[in-house]
């Protein structure tokens, strides 16, 4: 490691000398000894970058092997059978939603059949420029995960059939099996089979980690909503094809990463004969300042909590929005030891908590598009239909970067004023639904 301090040093003492030929000579020497710290230092970082890149293509390598590693002809097979299921998928055309604004293709990618029915699903949704937190998300949770893939235009339709098509050609069966994929567009829109041997998006993916690569390469946070269509983001109706057919589900925000050893401690949990219907089993959310690397366990969690790093989720825009889990109580429960529900919270306007629930639990209303009240009102469902809530005591959630007041896309307070209109006769419509609850949003 060069040191530039000893470069500096070595400059002072040589600038001492009185007569003019030696300072110089000395002059030289200091441009000599600034040039070789410049080089080292470039040196040194060329080496560091290397080594980071050496670091990325190991760790994604582990979890998605490339196509070297699999053999050639179960490669051929598993392309062939992922192809075929996508073209059957498009080729049926998908089905309308209920309000006839969007088309849904189901199961893109994916065999529900080959999920366990114990098994609790991961549910999530995102726009094409969000798609790059999957990785991040089969990382961290070991149990199927599903990814309802929201394309506003035909241009992203088709490169989420790309990528879909990618992602069963040259994954192995540790993504294959785990990750489903359903394409939602606008109902005008059909998507089409892509042709591997076409140009484009396709000649630069030729590896699986290439697939993430080219998912995340279109990153743009917090986008999701501010789409460059008229069309809205239908995030209540992704929620609901997510989490389809899963006997029990924790349905996140796509940039949300759950805490260590979730997946089997919930499997667990269930497996204990916790989880009944009736009840919501919540995991507290947590925001982390961005580029901060996310906390694995609540010992990390806590100690980023005390650093300033971690915060609840909301904090600063919505605290009420959270406060009913009692991050205050939830900490003092001590970390470690086995998942449990720790202790009963009563639902209150505005909690959304993010939870695993098992039995009828109500959908998310579809009505609900673009920002505001889409999680509160399936919540607030929840409550009015008798669910408890109980709080986990060693799981979270943690949401990659902070909720800033200035986040967010321009038409945000006219889409809440709009959904806090569509919120109140939500919650008329609920005394009409559940007219024997005595319990009132
Ligand atoms: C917006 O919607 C109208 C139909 O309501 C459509 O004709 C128009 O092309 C849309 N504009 C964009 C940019 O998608
Ligand atoms: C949180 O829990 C503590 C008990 O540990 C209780 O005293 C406090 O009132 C609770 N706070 C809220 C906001 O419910």
């Amino acid at each position: 490691m060069p040191m530039p301090g000893a470069g500096v040093a070595a400059l002072a003492a040589g600038g001492g000398g009185g007569h003019s030929a030696a300072r110089c000579s000395a002059y030289k020497l200091a441009l000599a000894a600034l040039l070789a710290v410049a080089l080292l230092q470039f040196v040194y970082l060329s080496l560091l970058a290397g080594l980071h890149g050496r670091e990325q293509r190991r760790r994604y390598g582990q979890l998605f092997p490339g196509g070297a590693a699999l053999g050639a002809s179960l490669q051929r097979r598993a392309a062939e059978s992922a192809k075929e299921q996508l073209r059957a998928v498009l080729a049926a055309g998908g089905a309308l939603d209920a309000s006839g604004d969007y088309r849904v293709y189901r199961h893109v990618l994916g065999d529900p059949s080959r999920r366990p029915r114990d098994a609790v699903l991961l549910a999530t949704h995102a726009s094409l420029s969000n798609l790059g937190h999957v990785g991040t998300l089969l990382e961290r949770w070991a149990g199927p995960l599903a990814v309802a893939v929201f394309a506003a235009r035909p241009e992203e339709a088709q490169l989420a059939t790309v990528l879909t098509y990618a992602l069963g050609a040259l994954c192995t069966e540790a993504v294959r099996d785990r990750l489903t994929m359903h394409l939602v567009c606008p109902a005008r829109t059909e998507a089409a089979v892509p042709d591997p041997r076409e140009p484009g998006e396709f000649a630069r993916i030729s590896s699986c980690t290439d697939v993430f690569t080219s998912m995340g390469a279109r990153s743009r946070s917090g986008r999701n909503y501010a789409l460059a269509t008229n069309v809205s983001y239908p995030n209540n109706l992704l929620r609901n094809v997510a989490r389809e057919g899963a006997g029990h589900a924790l349905v996140v925000d796509v940039d949300m990463v759950p805490s260590e050893g979730l997946w089997p401690g919930l499997r667990d949990l269930l497996a204990q004969g916790e989880g009944k219907a009736g009840r919501a089993l919540v995991v507290p959310a947590f925001e982390i300042r961005q580029g901060v690397r996310v906390p694995r366990t609540k010992i990390e969690l806590m100690r980023f909590l005390k650093m300033g790093h971690v915060r609840p989720f909301y904090a600063e825009l919505c605290p009420r929005c959270q406060a009913p889990t009692n991050y205050t109580r939830w900490l003092t429960l001590p970390p470690g030891g086995p998942l449990r529900p720790a202790y009963r919270v009563t639902w209150q306007d505005p909690w959304e908590p993010f939870y695993v629930a098992g039995g009828a639990v109500p959908s998310f209303n579809e009505r609900f598009r673009q920002y505001g009240f889409n999680r509160i009102s399936q919540a607030c469902e929840l409550h009015v239909a008798g669910f408890e809530f109980e709080v986990l005591n060693d799981a979270f959630l943690v949401h990659k970067g902070f909720k800033m007041p200035g986040d967010f896309h321009p038409q945000k307070e006219a889409e809440n004023q709009r959904n806090k209109v569509l919120f109140r006769q939500f919650k008329q419509d609920l005394k009409m639904k559940y007219p024997d609850s005595p319990r009132r949003c």
